[in-house]
């Protein structure tokens, strides 16, 4: 079969969402923090939490079983798991080997990926390579986080504006026409410290940047992450405009990852794009990491706001600090 595949595109999707819902107001009474600061500075009204003592690999289970039957395939067609995660459950066994246990993928590849918030992104690109060079045919890409875990509920910073789910998309082969035209994936590390979560090892400044009893909690820098967020987009979205040889004037939707409403309105305002030409779901969700790109196209696309034919330029960036695009020609 190598060499035969022109085009890999995405063939079917799948979400989950945790039922438990954490409003503006019920933060209200656990930090400083207001309504109208949050919805002002943010966008972000609510966020759903996986409930305590669940396994984040629940959610990757739902959403990769709902994408396999979106594509018409059954479990044992998969030949290869990705998921994009920085909040797994263990180190090891990857989420990609016990989602693969549940759904029955048997002998299917399975490794995870860390990109942060570019990690769908990341992950496509490396399904479009397997696809495009034979290796695989079927690649379940999916994305999944309890981010709750790994916020300090007392750092009002950051314990706003994150929250949980899971998002899966199945790649293979797609008509030579449609499918992944073009990619950019980035990074630059001299700029992680600006958001990190110590795992197995902290420094003193590791240390003093957190509350003594919570050390595997996320810190950021939030205004030099916003100036790298709003760089990062524009410079993504015109490099791999650049890549695929198209302007942004014919993209029918970007599906931007969902930090901060802000963020995005610099950056779509730089690169000329008007927003409703740009899918936003940040009020009901927050920011869910790997998973805000892949719940917002699922949406998006369920919503009939994108068509086959239809150009759609995916966006991200994240902790790394890295960067993402990818240019789809929709095939659905
Ligand atoms: N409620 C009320 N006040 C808050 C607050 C909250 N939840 N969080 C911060 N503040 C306060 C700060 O303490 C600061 O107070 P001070 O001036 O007395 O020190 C003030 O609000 C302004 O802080 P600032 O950091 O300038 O706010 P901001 O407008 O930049 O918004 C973020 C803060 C975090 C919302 C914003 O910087 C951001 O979105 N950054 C990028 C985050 C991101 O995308 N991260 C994920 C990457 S994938």
């Amino acid at each position: 079969m190598k060499g035969l595949v022109k085009r890999a595109g995405i063939l079917g999707m799948g979400t989950s969402i945790p039922q438990r819902v954490l409003t503006n107001h019920d933060l209200e009474k656990m930090v400083d923090t207001s309504d109208e600061w949050i919805r002002k500075r943010t966008g972000i009204v609510e966020r759903r939490l996986l409930d305590k003592g669940a396994p984040a690999f629940g959610m990757g289970v739902e959403a990769a079983r709902e994408a396999i039957a979106d594509a018409g395939l059954k479990p044992s067609d998969i030949d290869a798991i990705i998921t994009a995660t920085i909040s797994p459950d263990y180190l090891s066994p990857s989420m990609s080997c016990i989602i693969q246990s549940h759904i029955g993928a048997s002998e299917a590849a399975a490794f995870d990926i860390n990109a942060a918030c570019s990690g769908f992104v990341y992950a496509l690109g490396i399904a479009n390579q397997y696809v495009l060079s034979g290796c695989y045919r079927y690649i379940l890409v999916v994305s999944c986080e309890a981010i709750s875990r790994l916020v300090d509920w007392q750092d009002r910073n950051t314990c706003v504006l994150f929250g949980d789910g899971a998002g899966a998309a199945v790649v293979g082969p797609v008509d030579e026409d449609h499918g992944i035209l073009a990619l950019e994936l980035g990074a630059d590390g001299t700029l992680g410290h600006n958001l990190t979560i110590p795992c197995c090892y902290f420094t003193p400044d590791d240390l003093a940047k957190r509350a003594h009893e919570n050390k595997q909690v996320i810190w950021m820098d939030g205004s030099e992450v916003f100036k790298f967020a709003t760089r990062a987009l524009v410079y993504a979205a015109e490099r791999v405009m650049e890549k695929a040889g198209i302007t942004l004037d014919s993209v029918r939707l970007v599906v931007p990852h969902q930090a901060n409403i802000r963020i995005l309105e610099n950056a779509m305002k730089r690169l000329g794009v008007e927003m409703e030409r740009v899918y936003v779901n940040l009020d009901k969700y927050g920011n869910m990491s790997a998973v805000s790109i892949p719940v917002a196209l699922y949406e998006a696309f369920r919503e009939g706001r994108l068509q086959k034919g239809d150009y759609v330029l995916l966006v991200g960036f994240g902790g790394g600090l890295t960067w993402a695009s990818c240019l789809l020609k929709w095939n659905r």
